[in-house]
Formats: C-alpha cells, structure tokens, sequence
C-alpha cells in the first residue's frame, strides 16, 4: 500500500522512480485539488516554492506557481538565468545550496539532462524536476495521464499515439515510461531521425508500433499526442528545417481519425496544429493546461509531507 507518506520529503526527478500505485496516488489527489481552487487554502501558508528556470518556460513555471498561490504558499525564483551569480559562473550545486537556505522546496527546469539528479543529490529539500533537457519531464506525464483520465474515463485498453520529436521530446519520454504501467497499444510516430530515444524505448513493456506515417495508424488512435520538433537540440540547422513540418494536424486530418480522438499537445505548438483545429471537440491541449495546476498542487503537498 502506498500512502502520503511515501512521498513526503521525496524529489521528483523521473517517472522510472514510479510504479503504477504511486502514479495511482498521485492522480487521484490532483483530482482532489479541483475543489480546493477558487477557496481560501492555507495549507502552504508557512511554505515557499523556488522556480529556478534556465531555459525558457510558460507553462510549467507559471503552474508551478500558480499551485503554490493556490495553496496558500509564496514563491521566489528567477526565469531568467543570466539575471542571477549564473551569470558570473556560479555552478547549479553552488545555487542549489543557496536557494535551498531561503525555499522549503524547488521547481527546476534546466538545458542538461542530469541536472534535476545532480540537484537533487545535494539538495536537503524535494527538488521537482520541471524539465531536464532532453531528458525528462515528469510532473508534465503526470498531468498528460490526469487529461487522459478525464477525457477518457480510463487509460488501459486505449491507443496512444505519440507523435513528432521523440529523440528530442522529454515530454514523450516521461510519458511513454509512465503508460508502461497501463494495458495500453503505443504508437510511436516520427521522422526515422526522431525515433524514440533508445533508453526509453528499450524499457518499454507495452505493445509498441513505430512507424512514420501518421495517417496509416491514426484511424486506430483514441489519443494522438503530438509534440514540437526541439530545434534548441539541432546542432545542424538545416537538419531542423527539414523536419520541423512533418506532422501538420489539420481540421480535415483530425476527420481522418476517430470520432471520440482525443488531441493532445504539451505546447507550445509552433505549428504542429493549425489553429482551426481549437474548435474542434477533439482538441484537449489548452484543457489539458488546466491539469498541470491539479497535479503540480498534488505533488507540492505530497513532497512537503502535507
Ligand atoms: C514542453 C517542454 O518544455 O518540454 N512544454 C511544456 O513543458 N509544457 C514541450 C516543448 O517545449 O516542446
């Protein structure tokens, strides 16, 4: 049995340090938050949230914050590195040790995929990972699998199509890891250059179809989950251009698929989706925004033991 417990004082760093009874818990308190929004909470009255963002972020920061203002908390931070001793060349170790003085508790999204890890280890306090690289993206899978819950009523038994920059994508690596505990069919839609990350990809236990033709599987597909090609991780430019539409979803693409197709996107879209496709029934990715509050609430309870 996993309780609240389990979690108190623990970082949040990958989604192989869950299994489905954590994932579990976790859902099912975010669902718990819905109703404390919009009410006076002071559950995090005595409790500071640091953001420390060294990449750029809309979302996930400004979730992070909005569920720490949501419970009651404050939060300090900084979005722009080179507006903090970074700048002066400060090692992540040394400003970790730093904020760790002044915040219960740190949100991080940082350009290398060790970095949550290495911040983690000398950290005395939870560190949330929001976004290591290429690497992973944790509390962003577990607001994907809350959207699903609600869109759906379920997870096992569905199709989910991850689609567009796999290699790059932390996004759909979190993801793909925490379906691994679900009786799910994943379909792995990308340019050959852009296949799923072998690390991911060698752990995954689900029935698995990798393909690049989005057309010839999405009329099988519950869920189509399509990311951004990451032109910040191209070192050739040009390799970039050539694969940054390979996937457009369109209004008369999405008819091609399931009536009850559900699509996702962490965003930001650059123009994965065009915009007449919002409209549509079957766009979830600005609701799906909503979710990353209920879970980031959750998780911030849950790592402060509250
Ligand atoms: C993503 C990210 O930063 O990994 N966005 C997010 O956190 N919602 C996706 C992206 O940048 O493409």
């Amino acid at each position: 049995m996993v309780d609240a417990s389990y979690f108190k004082g623990k970082d949040v760093i990958s989604m192989r340090d869950y299994g489905r009874k954590e994932i579990d818990f976790i859902l099912n308190k975010s669902t718990e938050m819905i109703e404390l929004i919009g009410k006076r909470c002071n559950l995090c009255q005595e409790k500071i949230l640091a953001t420390l963002f060294f990449e750029p972020s809309t979302r996930t920061r400004l979730s992070f914050e909005t569920a720490m203002l949501r419970l009651g908390g404050t939060v300090i931070g900084f979005s722009d590195p080179s507006a903090s001793s970074v700048k002066k060349g400060e090692t992540l170790e040394d400003t970790i040790k730093t904020v760790e003085n002044y915040a219960d508790i740190i949100a991080i999204r940082h350009p290398e995929e060790d970095a949550a890890k290495k911040a983690a280890d000398v950290a005395d306090i939870p560190i949330l990972n929001g976004g290591s690289g290429p690497g992973e993206h944790p509390t962003q899978a577990l607001l994907d699998l809350h959207t699903i819950i609600f869109a759906k009523r379920k997870i096992n038994g569905l199709k989910i199509g991850l689609c567009g920059d796999l290699l790059y994508g932390r996004t759909t690596h979190s993801l793909a890891l925490a379906l691994n505990h679900f009786n799910v069919d994943l379909y792995l839609i990308s340019p050959e250059e852009l296949s799923m990350k072998k690390d991911i990809r060698n752990d995954l236990k689900m029935n698995v179809t990798e393909t690049s033709e989005l057309l010839e599987v999405l009329p099988k597909l519950d869920v189509l989950y399509n990311t951004r090609i990451q032109k910040e991780r191209f070192t050739n430019p040009e390799k970039y251009e050539s694969l940054k539409n390979s996937y457009i979803i369109t209004p008369d693409l999405i008819k091609k698929g399931k009536k009850e197709l559900i699509l996702m996107h962490p965003l930001p879209r650059i123009n994965e989706i065009t915009p007449d496709v919002d409209k549509m029934v079957n766009a979830w990715y600005f609701k799906q925004v909503k979710h990353g509050v209920y879970v980031r609430m959750a998780l911030i309870l849950l790592a402060l033991g509250l």
